[in-house]
């Protein structure tokens, strides 16, 4: 590297970093000395100027490890990855370390600052001292602030530009126990592809979806949209973005699950908005698996499809969490949806306690610094500078702190939850008299494209069920849904640790017209199960034992007709076993992660060592 490759690596800590006249490190050093009127011959000076040479030369050296990691991390043995790995991490503690030393000299010219009593009251302890040591903190740091320390205009003015992301200046734009909540999520949905994508954090759900579609959506432009999307969905959509004086979105609602009823419905769509579509766009919006049912769509078919015609698809993946589909880690780009929302509320925190949401996509359509343009399309057109900084619906790191909790236990609470999908189904099933909707059931129409594209076949926690093949009164179905409480949480949402039972015609439903209910497949006595991590056994007690009390004094013997006792034990036996096993036996095995061949040697393909010099 040139002297000047390496004044210009160095600059960037320079606070003349955009204006600098030096050609050498020792320049900088002495610029940096002048912009803060250091006498360069003081003692101090000498000091400062050794100090700040040392760390223009620190950024040179760890620029160069990056390059180096950058261009060897591939081919190294996991031996080396570790070492290297873990050499970094010292590394990082030692220049903590620096800058922890260099706060003792800076509190004790602070406190000599303060001449009077109470002077910096409202300053509160000058955040810098205190907080260095935070980057040890075993979880991710809440950081509760509005507002962050600048080190100097031109670091600020690059942060405004969103050229430093070091420099925070405002939590609505950005927030560090947010963007650790980003990463995150970005990880876990995209895996080996996380390096392209990107994520923005919401409020809630809803304010991520409503981010999304106004980022997205132009006036006028055309939007297939699945069925059976969430209420708050077809609110937003029917009510706001396709309202002639707001954004005129040509709605067209899709009722097919498969790739080819997709590709069907498209093309009429097309014909349809032919004239439109000559100066108007059309996108697809989709949520698999869906609401009440929790039914499946083909994710990678219907995106291929919509890719091979330059839409746009944007898939709410919430019922699914990335334990249950990973629609980014498609191998071919176009089976992959362009944008994931999450409504964070649900599996993916868990608890029930926070409201969050998030968008994942790819880092160009996400973010660029001002001025960029990648793959053709333009900074101003990124979701962080057209709405997410704007209209202000950020994430908070409260609320970011919780769903990074919550998800550690994720994987956990979902294999929970498929074992209790798959024995609740199947013991109503039982019942000649009730109908149940849950692609668990392997004869269910649904069950196919579940089978394929979901991890081990798994269902979703989400399925409905009716009594209408009881016949029974209004009067006794509502005596015996009161009663399921309490084993049965009679509560809204999906997705939490409790089992939820909601009734649609009496509640979420109640307001529609009763034609429009059972179009809509909704019957008086149907029920909408979210599946908690409860003992599943002691929920199906609890429901015969409701059954027996409310429902057996009207239709005598309906309690009897489920499968028994002995049959539920050996069921709950058979799938626990069947779920641990697809769990556990689907990690690598020991001889792969030691990179072994069968006879216990390193294996030829295996990386070859790269030895550090
Ligand atoms: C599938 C789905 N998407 C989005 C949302 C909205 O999320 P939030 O309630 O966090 O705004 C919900 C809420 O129930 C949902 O079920």
């Amino acid at each position: 590297m040139d002297n000047q490759q390496q004044v210009d690596q160095a600059k960037l800590l320079s606070p003349k970093r955009n204006t600098s006249n030096a050609s050498s490190i020792e320049e900088l050093a002495a610029e940096q000395l002048a912009h803060f009127g250091i006498d360069q011959q003081s003692d101090y000076g000498k000091a400062l100027f050794q100090a700040a040479s040392h760390l223009y030369q620190t950024q040179l050296d760890v620029n160069a490890i990056w390059r180096i990691t950058g261009d060897t991390l591939e081919g190294l043995s996991k031996e080396n990855k570790l070492a290297y790995f873990n050499a970094k991490k010292f590394l990082s503690f030692q220049i903590a370390k620096v800058l922890d030393t260099l706060q003792n000299p800076f509190r004790a010219t602070y406190q000599s600052m303060n001449s009077q009593n109470g002077s910096q009251i409202s300053k509160s302890h000058y955040p810098l001292f205190d907080n260095v040591t935070a980057l040890f903190s075993a979880t991710p740091v809440i950081v509760r602030t509005a507002t962050y320390v600048y080190a100097c205009t031109e670091w600020v003015d690059d942060a405004f530009q969103g050229k430093e992301f070091t420099h925070q200046i405002y939590s609505r734009l950005l927030n560090p126990t947010n963007i650790s909540l980003a990463n995150a999520i970005v990880d876990l949905e995209a895996g080996p592809y996380s390096a392209d994508y990107l994520a923005w954090n919401f409020n809630s759900g809803m304010a991520a979806i409503d981010a999304l579609l106004s980022n997205v959506l132009g006036h006028g432009d055309v939007l297939i949209v699945s069925r059976n999307v969430y209420g708050g969905v077809y609110q937003l959509l029917h009510d706001y973005f396709a309202r002639q004086n707001r954004l005129d979105i040509q709605l067209e609602w899709f009722d097919g699950y498969s790739a080819d009823e997709f590709e069907i419905f498209m093309q009429s769509v097309k014909q349809k908005h032919k004239a439109r579509l000559e100066e108007h766009a059309m996108h697809v919006y989709i949520e698999s698996p869906c609401n009440p049912h929790g039914y499946v769509l083909d994710i990678a078919g219907i995106c291929e499809i919509a890719h091979r015609e330059d839409h746009l698809v944007m898939l709410d993946a919430t019922l699914a969490t990335p334990v249950l589909h990973q629609p980014l880690q498609q191998a071919d780009k176009a089976k992959r949806p362009d944008y994931i929302v999450h409504s964070y509320t649900k599996d993916l925190c868990g608890s029930g306690a926070t409201t969050a949401g998030v968008v994942i996509g790819e880092g160009y359509r996400m973010f660029q610094a001002k001025g960029d343009c990648v793959n053709g399309y333009d900074w101003s057109r990124t979701m962080f500078w057209d709405v997410y900084y704007i209209k202000g619906a950020f994430l908070d790191s409260e609320k970011a702190f919780d769903v990074l909790n919550g998800m550690k236990t994720l994987e956990q609470r979902i294999m929970n939850k498929v074992i209790n999908t798959q024995v609740f189904s199947r013991f109503l099933a039982s019942h000649p008299a009730l109908n149940v909707n849950s692609h668990a059931l392997a004869d269910h129409p649904n069950a196919a494209i579940r089978e394929k594209q979901m991890r081990h076949g798994w269902p979703c926690a989400l399925f409905t069920v009716d009594m209408e093949g009881a016949g029974l009164t209004r009067d006794a179905f509502v005596r015996f849904f009161d009663a399921l409480e309490p084993a049965f949480s009679h509560q809204v949402s999906i997705g939490q640790n409790n089992t939820i039972i909601l009734c649609p015609a009496l509640t979420s439903h109640s307001e529609m017209a009763k034609k429009e209910q059972e179009k809509a497949g909704i019957h008086l006595t149907t029920m909408r199960i979210a599946m908690g991590t409860d003992n599943v056994k002691e929920l199906l007690a609890h429901f015969l034992h409701t059954a027996k009390l409310h429902i057996d004094p009207v239709l005598p013997g309906f309690s009897q007709q489920f499968m028994s006792g002995a049959e539920l034990d050996e069921l709950y036996m058979q799938v626990c076993m069947k779920v641990c096993q697809q769990h556990y036996g689907s990690g690598a095995s020991m001889q792969t992660l030691l990179g072994q061949n069968a006879e216990g040697e390193l294996n030829p393909d295996s990386p070859k060592e790269l030895v550090e010099a």
